[in-house]
């Protein structure tokens, strides 16, 4: 699926590229709906529009790439719908795996395997396994993951180990996280209108640009991501401090 190639677009006029993209992949069932399918003819579709998506990353020159997959706040979903949801992404990892492993794509999973279905925590710790040492692009998936958990997950991890409260510092504590040695998101992107974070990367989204489109994720093609692109190189990050025109 990802091919050096490329084929979504040239990458000109994208002078810059954010290094690490985070995605909440909003908008499946709401897609589904308006063309009077399930709901879960909606995640297939969305699963297909991921593959063009890691596609143009690449194209585009993106090196981390973050998606929002599955919330710890879904399980109270109907348990048809979780359960589509779970069996389609074991499907996803069977079909996609091989390609995205020899292209290139590293799989890092965020979030806890625990509550899910045994066949798909092999597959998923199968999937990070086989792709640890590949480069071109970090495909972090977030998966049974919320950013509240994460950060409490992190403190009780440092408590166990007998770190001193000293130690405890912003950097540590970003070691401790899920996204532990990578670069926070420097653009974060949520289809389907809906402005809020629902509980995704809530300690790395910090200093993060926000861009919400009301396009579905199932029609969030690599024309509108390069738009995502072009907006955040408009924006000027100043981090708190001032931009240098006003100093
Ligand atoms: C996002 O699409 C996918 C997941 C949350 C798993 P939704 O299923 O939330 O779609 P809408 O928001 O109902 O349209
Ligand atoms: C966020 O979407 C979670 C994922 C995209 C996986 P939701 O549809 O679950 O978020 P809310 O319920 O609208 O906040
Ligand atoms: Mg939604």
């Amino acid at each position: 699926m990802v091919s050096a190639e490329g084929g979504s677009a040239p990458t000109n006029e994208l002078d810059t590229v954010p290094q690490h993209v985070a995605i909440i992949m909003d908008g499946n069932g709401r897609w589904a709906r308006q063309r009077g399918l399930p709901r879960l003819a909606g995640h297939r579709a969305g699963t297909e529009n991921l593959r063009r998506i890691i596609q143009a990353c690449v194209d585009f020159g993106v090196k981390i790439l973050t998606i929002y997959a599955f919330s710890t706040e879904n399980w109270t979903r109907p348990q048809e719908e979780v359960g589509g949801l779970l069996a389609l992404m074991s499907r996803v990892i069977d079909r996609e795996l091989d390609n995205l492993r020899k292209n290139g794509v590293q799989i890092r999973h965020l979030g806890s395997l625990d509550e899910l279905p045994p066949d798909l925590q092999s597959k998923i710790r199968h999937a990070v396994q086989v792709t640890a040492a590949n480069d071109r692009l970090v495909l972090n998936v977030a998966l049974n993951y919320g950013g509240r958990r994460e950060i409490v997950g992190a403190a009780q991890r440092m408590m166990r180990e007998g770190l001193a409260p000293e130690q405890v510092t912003e950097q540590t504590f970003s070691r401790y996280l899920y996204t532990g040695g990578l670069p926070d998101p420097d653009l974060i992107i949520r289809t389907a209108g809906e402005m809020r974070l629902s509980n995704f990367l809530v300690w790395q989204a910090a200093y993060a640009e926000f861009y919400a489109t009301p396009t579905y994720w199932p029609d969030f093609d690599p024309k509108e991501f390069r738009k995502a692109l072009v907006a955040y190189g408009q924006r000027t990050r100043k981090f708190g401090g001032l931009p240098d025109a006003d100093r």
